[in-house]
């Protein structure tokens, strides 16, 4: 089942968000070479504390860190560690998310550490301009596949191909995944239909390479199988019946 939010709900779920970007943004500024992942961590998780939030992604199921931090070809999911070091020329995912009151909220970019290849900065910026062009069909009337398409028809346009099937995005609310899952890939079935009051979580996986992934032997650091480096970028909307509200967008 889809949930669709109350008018007392949205407030709540839009005061989840608007508390998550601010934890973002913070986050963004102390990405530089020399820093672990552990301390972005860190970091993330004193700042959601800060803002008044609960980390979500702690201890979910077994997940054990409030921040994942995905480096390179490490496409979502990565452990935070004090020995990973961030070094120029790296790119990072975080994707962070928090509750407050009950509701989730859910986000996710990806940085370059200093000054990033030309290549790596253009995996960054296609993907983040995917999720904007999937969210122009993201509307009361139409239908979730229609995002989906869009998504991969962006992508597709800027020459990617190594979109990530086999994780997808997802409905958020009072859990941080509900109905339905959001594929980024072209799908031929219309799906759900869009409805006022859906809260959805968007969030293109995009390689340079292939679009196979393997799993770590930590059973969650999601890596691509040719080693390409990929990009993540994700916000939480509020379906409306005209423009769909970012709601965790803040100043990235
Ligand atoms: N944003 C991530 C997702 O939707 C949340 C991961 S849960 C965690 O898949 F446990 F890995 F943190
Ligand atoms: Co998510």
């Amino acid at each position: 089942m889809i949930t669709i939010k109350t008018e007392d709900e949205i407030a709540l779920m839009r005061e989840s968000c608007r508390l998550l970007s601010i934890v973002h943004d913070e986050m963004a500024e102390i990405i530089k070479p020399g820093i672990s992942t552990l301390d972005i961590d860190r970091f993330g998780e004193s700042m959601i504390a800060k803002v008044g939030g609960i980390p979500n992604f702690k201890n979910y199921q077994g997940y054990p860190a409030s921040v994942c931090v995905s480096v390179n070809d490490e496409v979502v999911h990565g452990i935070p560690k004090a020995e990973r070091i961030l070094k120029e020329g790296d790119i990072v995912s975080l994707d962070c998310g928090l509750i407050y009151k009950g509701y989730h909220s859910d986000a996710a970019r990806t940085y370059p550490v200093g000054q990033a290849s030309p290549e790596a900065l253009a995996l960054i910026e296609a993907t983040k301009q995917s999720f904007f062009d999937g969210i122009k069909m993201a509307k009361a009337g139409g239908y979730l596949h229609d995002i989906s398409n869009a998504i991969a028809c962006s992508l597709m346009g800027n020459g990617y191909d190594g979109i990530v099937r086999d994780l997808c995005g997802h409905g958020i609310g009072t859990h941080l995944h509900e109905e339905p899952q959001i594929p980024n890939y072209a799908v031929s079935k219309k799906g759900p239909a869009l409805k006022k009051g859906m809260t959805l979580a968007i969030e293109p996986m995009v390689a340079i390479g292939t679009d196979e992934v393997e799993w770590l032997d930590d059973d969650w650091t999601v890596v691509t199988a040719d080693g390409s480096w990929a990009a993540h970028y994700e916000n939480t909307i509020l379906i409306t019946e005209g423009e769909p509200e970012v709601l965790t967008l803040g100043q990235r």
